[in-house]
């Protein structure tokens, strides 16, 4: 006679395939019969019994295999990573044992769809815990099927949710500006250039200018596109391709623009925490994390350099800080880690930052001008008002070395219906890596981008 599994199939009809979501009513109802597809992510087996736990991108089961299953070549030689056709009861978890989301599948009939090398080519030998970083970025493809890499690109996902929710909320309009440019934004020395039939041409370093000449006829506006830098050192938080979050908006003052900023941050934070899956993957990540308390503080770059003389840290020269100083990554994130809130540095001076930056009345040697800082991490966004007048402008443009023939749309903004304006842009890796408490952007993109490496 045929063994009971066999029979199963061709006796009865087939139960619905679930997906492993978490508490969902499908596939946690105890006595239902039903049908999972998805990989081994973890196995155990023991005399009669294996233990496996599905992954299906949704969630992870622990399907128990026993009697006659466990004696059939497939049952013997499973590996990690195998693709599974598995269907039996849901059960309850048995006192004192555990179980991803305590729910608990006793198979009855099961099929191998891929079996997954094994041995020497097994997963956990192509990337072995204690691998070298380079490893782990061969094989990102295989990083991200594990619980830490899928987490953060769920957050990921729900954090461009949440900006999009967010600024529907705020009433801003979604545009999708060009990559291939041939402009600059945030200075020539990290344009990635390309022949384009012909003619030089530019990845985008930023979406604003675009987003600027959107304001008369959409009003405010905001996009989510990639932004390429052709960052030459290598940091923790640099990338040759980010995804840039930038909006910009129309009639406002500098201080709308920071009010904006906080609101939409916030906003962002609340809504990602009340979406179950990125607040488990959250908790996972980042245990201690809690949503920062408004209002953030708001400290003049003047006051910062103050700061940092009194605190003994010193600028890139080893010098004390001085009025005029960019100041750098590592000093900048000392200084955040010691405030250790989310801090809006303003008004710095015009000579270090990008020509487009409107001055403030009461001290033209210094621009409106915003990075908001975060513990950790650093600069998660850089914004500023915008120069509105015609001749200020062209004025920019020269003491930069700019040629304005390639800007005149730019221009022509000063010309149509001027307007005070402003807006800013956030690096989505660097907001995540706040977020999930991350070492490094790198592990907060899907494939990332750096100098040196552009696989896979
Ligand atoms: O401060 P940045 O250069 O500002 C701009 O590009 C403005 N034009 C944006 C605007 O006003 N619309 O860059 C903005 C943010 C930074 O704060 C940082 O979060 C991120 O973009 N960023 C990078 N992220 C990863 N890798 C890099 N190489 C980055 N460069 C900037």
């Amino acid at each position: 006679s045929l063994p009971k599994a066999v029979k199963i199939k061709l006796d009865e009809k087939d139960p619905q395939v679930v997906k492993l979501r978490p508490a969902s009513k499908e596939s946690d109802e105890k006595g239902t019969r039903v049908r999972v597809l998805g990989r081994v992510h973890r196995l155990r087996s023991q005399k009669d019994v294996i233990f496996v736990t599905l992954y299906d991108g949704y969630g992870f089961l622990q399907c128990v295999l026993t009697g006659t299953l466990t004696k059939t070549f497939d049952a013997l030689t499973l590996t990690q990573e195998t693709s599974m056709d598995i269907r039996g009861e849901m059960c309850e978890v048995p006192p004192k044992q555990h179980a991803p989301d305590n729910r608990e599948l006793h198979a009855d009939y099961f099929e191998v769809i891929g079996k997954a090398a094994g041995a020497e080519e097994a997963i956990t030998t192509r990337v072995a815990p204690d691998a070298d970083p380079q490893t782990f970025l061969d094989n990102r493809h295989l990083v991200i099927r594990g619980e830490t890499a899928s987490s953060v690109l769920k957050v990921r996902a729900a954090v461009l949710r949440a900006f999009r929710q967010a600024y529907v909320e705020t009433r801003l309009t979604e545009v999708s500006p060009p990559c291939m440019v041939q402009t600059q934004v945030e200075g020539g020395a990290t344009l990635f250039s390309f022949d384009y039939y012909g003619e030089q041409a530019y990845l985008t370093q930023s979406s604003q200018l675009y987003l600027e000449t959107c304001l008369p006829s959409l009003g405010d506006v905001f996009c989510v596109a990639p932004s390429f830098r052709a960052e030459k050192s290598l940091t923790r938080r640099h990338l040759s391709e980010y995804t840039h979050i930038e909006a910009e908006l129309d009639f406002i003052t500098f201080d709308d623009l920071l009010n904006h900023l906080e609101t939409v941050m916030c906003r962002v934070i609340d809504l990602v925490l009340a979406d179950p899956e990125a607040a488990k993957a959250i908790q996972h990540l980042n245990p201690d994390f809690r949503a920062p308390q408004r209002p953030f503080l708001r400290m003049r770059y003047s006051d910062a350099i103050d700061w940092l003389r009194e605190h003994d840290i010193p600028n890139e020269e080893g010098e004390p800080h001085k009025f005029g100083d960019d100041i750098a990554e590592a000093a900048e994130r000392k200084m955040t880690d010691i405030i250790n809130r989310p801090i809006f540095l303003t008004h710095f001076p015009v000579e270090i930052k990008a020509f487009y930056m409107q001055k403030e009345r009461a001290d033209p040697r210094v621009t409106e001008s915003v990075d908001c800082l975060m513990p950790g991490v650093g600069e998660i966004v850089g914004g500023s008002m915008r120069i509105w007048d015609y001749e200020e402008l062209l004025q920019a443009y020269k003491r930069e070395g700019i040629d304005p023939a390639s800007y005149y749309w730019y221009i022509d903004q000063r010309k149509y219906g001027t307007s005070p304006h402003g807006g800013y842009g956030l690096g989505l890796e660097r907001f995540l890596a706040w977020l999930c408490n991350r070492w490094t952007v790198r592990e907060c993109c899907l494939y990332p981008r750096f100098a040196g490496r552009c696989k896979p």
